[in-house]
């Protein structure tokens, strides 16, 4: 009776053993994995950098916003200063390990009185740049998407 009352035991333990962990094909799936950062899919602070150089030089041949850094290009300190703050800033607004320390938006652009047509130049130039580095579309926009709403902190004043 005894032995009866144990099989009979065992039996449905393992009934259930096998219920729970047989699943079906599509329980099985595997969890996606986060989408990484901005950051990393441009490739990290080597690919953002020479992204940004590029990016200044297209500004200096532009010639409707090169006026406008000729003072920062004159001035070797300057002109570092600038360009590792540049760095550091899209480093750090696309998910990158930094913080930017330089000043924000509204208070680096205050007395410069740019115009929204200056601003669209030097988006141009940033786009332009992107494409010479092949990077693709939705990081390109996502890139803009960051960058976009500093419009108002820059432009008119
Ligand atoms: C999304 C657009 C822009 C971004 C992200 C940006 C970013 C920056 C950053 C990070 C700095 C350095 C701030 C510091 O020194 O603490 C800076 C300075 C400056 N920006 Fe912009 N900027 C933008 C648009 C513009 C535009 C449209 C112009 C003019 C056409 C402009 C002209 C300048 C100048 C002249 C400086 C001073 C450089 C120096 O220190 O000599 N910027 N900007």
């Amino acid at each position: 009776m005894r032995k009866v009352t144990f099989s009979v035991l065992a039996g449905t333990f393992a009934i259930a053993l096998l219920a729970t962990s047989c699943k079906k094909e599509d329980e099985m799936t595997p969890t996606p994995s986060p989408t990484p950062s901005l950051y990393t899919r441009l490739g990290g602070d080597g690919a953002i950098t020479a992204v940004t150089d590029q990016f200044i030089q297209n500004v200096l041949a532009d010639p409707t916003i090169a006026d406008n850094f000729a003072a920062t290009g004159a001035d070797p300190y300057r002109f570092q200063l600038f360009r590792e703050r540049l760095i550091d800033q899209l480093c750090a607004a696309t998910g990158g390990p930094y913080t930017y320390k330089g000043a924000n938006m509204y208070d680096a652009h205050h007395n410069m009185n740019i115009t929204d047509a200056e601003f669209n130049s030097l988006v141009a130039a940033l786009v332009a740049a992107l494409d010479q580095f092949n990077v693709p579309d939705a990081e390109q926009n996502e890139l803009l998407g960051i960058l976009g709403p500093m419009q108002t902190d820059i432009v008119g004043h």
